[in-house]
């Protein structure tokens, strides 16, 4: 049975620290300029309907200095579900790659994906989710907090895709996780009551950013208006205006938190310039580990591991 990597919860929550000790494994690799190439010979087709730097550059340099060659198709090159089904797609890319890595609007478009292909796919961002950002994040957290129990992530902001891959994780991982957002723009209720019902997580939704941030090992925020619906940002920074993670409430948040953001940032948005280059904001070091928590994750579901 050939793996994918759709949701978090996809891996157990020992394959979520195996991808971890892997994702540190080939980063000090990397660093040390180590030559490493288990994917020599091999190819991974990038598909992206939406656009991207981090998730494309990350995962085509990634692949390379595994050895691989990646191709990017770009979102006039297939376009998924107008010029040609996905299913159909799926099985035509299987026949010549070893590996697909998909950005794609709809999630049941990726599930369709992964139904069809013969070869591993890997989830790149839906409008659902973005797994091997939420990855990279515990990745991150880890090697700054130094431990991965008892933490406190605090979300402020939207309630989409990134928030449900944190639910996501909070299904295999204990967290405290707490989505501070307007009212109307709340987490799918679907995933909320199915990652509160796992059991494992305390999942709380708050509306009061100030007192939600309080005691957070992680402030955490995103774009008020993601990909596909920019034409609603003038609306939703009315509506976000209180949920700024500005100095003021990393101040609330208290000496120990660290401030992520999945990027790209709109600065003096969602955020402020003055968070974004503070003592306590991590987002370089996050966006530098998509790449390694990806070539983790590649090597997990191929199989490929690290001798
Ligand atoms: N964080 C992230 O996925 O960035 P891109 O949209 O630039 O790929
Ligand atoms: N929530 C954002 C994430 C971008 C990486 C979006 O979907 O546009």
């Amino acid at each position: 049975m050939k793996r994918d990597f759709l949701h978090v919860s996809d891996l157990s929550k020992e394959e979520i620290h195996e991808t971890l000790d892997l994702a540190a494994e080939v980063k000090a690799r990397f660093k040390s300029r180590e030559t490493y190439q288990p994917f020599a010979g091999q190819t991974m087709a990038m598909i992206f309907a939406k656009p991207s730097a981090r998730t494309r550059i990350s995962f085509e340099t990634g692949f390379h200095r595994l050895g691989g060659h990646a191709i990017y198709l770009s979102p006039d090159d297939i376009s998924i579900g107008k010029r040609e089904a996905v299913k159909d797609i799926a099985r035509v890319i299987s026949r010549y790659n070893d590996l697909i890595m998909a950005r794609l609007f709809k999630h049941g478009h990726i599930l369709e994906m992964a139904q069809y292909a013969d070869v591993p796919v890997i989830n790149g961002l839906t409008d659902y989710n973005h797994p091997c950002q939420i990855l990279a994040d515990l990745f991150t957290i880890q090697e700054h907090k130094k431990r991965l129990n008892d933490l406190k992530i605090v979300y402020v902001g939207d309630g989409n895709n990134i928030v449900h891959s944190w639910l996501h994780l909070a299904r295999r991982l204990p967290l405290h996780f707490v989505c501070a957002c307007p009212e109307g723009y709340l987490p799918d209720e679907e995933t909320v009551t199915a990652t509160r019902a796992a059991g494992i997580s305390r999942i709380e939704i708050s509306h009061d950013p100030t007192a939600a941030v309080k005691g957070a090992d992680i402030v955490y925020t995103d774009v008020w208006a993601p990909m596909g619906q920019k034409h609603e940002a003038a609306e939703r920074a009315a509506r976000f205006a209180d949920f700024q993670v500005n100095s003021q409430l990393m101040a609330a948040a208290g000496d120990q938190a660290r401030f992520m953001h999945c990027l790209p940032a709109e600065r003096d948005v969602e955020t402020t310039d003055a968070v974004m280059e503070s003592e306590t904001s991590i987002v370089f070091d996050q966006a530098e580990n998509r790449m390694h928590a990806q070539n983790a994750i590649m090597l997990m579901v191929t199989g490929a591991r690290t001798s």
